[in-house]
């Protein structure tokens, strides 16, 4: 376009300027948007965790609860999920009848959260939720443990498992497996799939039992009865 009127010109120059300012104010304004939601909301309890050992929130999906449920249901003893979020896997063990169920999470406001889905659901003081960095949780009276967390963490915490856990212990891990364990039983695909574990009896934690005492996946209803030891391949 021709611009005759250096005047015209000069204002036009700016309200280009103008524009490209506008734009850049609107990409640092969702910029420190997306910075003010991490560090209000998920950063919360990382500070002192090394970055590498940080895993994101990410909800377990209906599928994924369901599988880890099929794996532990109508086992004994106390049931955690390291790292619990909203809360949802302890909430969920809690009602089919896995008690006591506690949820370890470092972020305050998803130990928040989780305790108010217990309250909605009529179960407040009956599961419980900590805010506790779960490297500086005992394992050694939990019989059942769920876990949820990035592969780099999960081959750090496959040392704690088999130093603190019990035997007869079982360890379920959804998204990904433990390293190096052998499972007993894998349920779901993809993204969805859930591995077990055992602690054998006089044994090493995550050796190769399932060529020893097989198991099944429980059932759903409520009486289901799991046998306790090792599983075959439930897929
Ligand atoms: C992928 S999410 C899984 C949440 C939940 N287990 C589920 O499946 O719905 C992982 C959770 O672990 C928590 N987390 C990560 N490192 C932790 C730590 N060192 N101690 C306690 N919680 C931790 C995160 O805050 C996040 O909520």
């Amino acid at each position: 376009m021709e611009q005759d009127d250096p005047a015209e010109a000069l204002t036009e120059l700016r309200e280009r300027q103008l524009g490209a300012l506008e734009l850049l104010q609107a990409a640092a304004g969702s910029g420190l948007a997306a910075y003010t939601v991490w560090a209000l909301l998920l950063q919360p309890g990382f500070r002192r965790v090394p970055l590498r050992l940080q895993v994101p929130y990410v909800g377990a999906n209906a599928g994924q609860v369901e599988h880890v449920l099929s794996l532990l249901r109508g086992r004994p003893g106390k049931t955690v999920d390291l790292g619990s979020g909203d809360g949802r896997i302890v909430l969920a063990a809690h009602r089919c009848g896995l008690r006591p169920a506690v949820g370890y999470e470092l972020n305050p406001w998803l130990v928040a959260l989780a305790r108010l889905h217990a309250w909605r659901a009529g179960c407040a003081g009956s599961v419980c939720y900590r805010r506790k960095d779960l490297w500086k949780v005992s394992l050694r009276d939990c019989r059942n443990v769920s876990v949820f967390l990035a592969p780099s963490v999960l081959s750090l915490l496959e040392d704690k498992l088999r130093a603190e856990l019990p035997a007869g212990a079982r360890v379920v891990s959804g998204r990904f497996p433990l390293p190096t364990w052998q499972p007993v039983a894998v349920l779901g695909e993809g993204l969805d799939r859930v591995w077990a574990y055992d602690v054998p009896e006089g044994g090493q934690a995550g050796e190769a039992v399932s060529s020893r005492i097989p198991i099944q996946a429980a059932p759903r209803p409520s009486s289901a009865s799991v046998p306790e030891g090792p599983v075959s391949q439930a897929n």
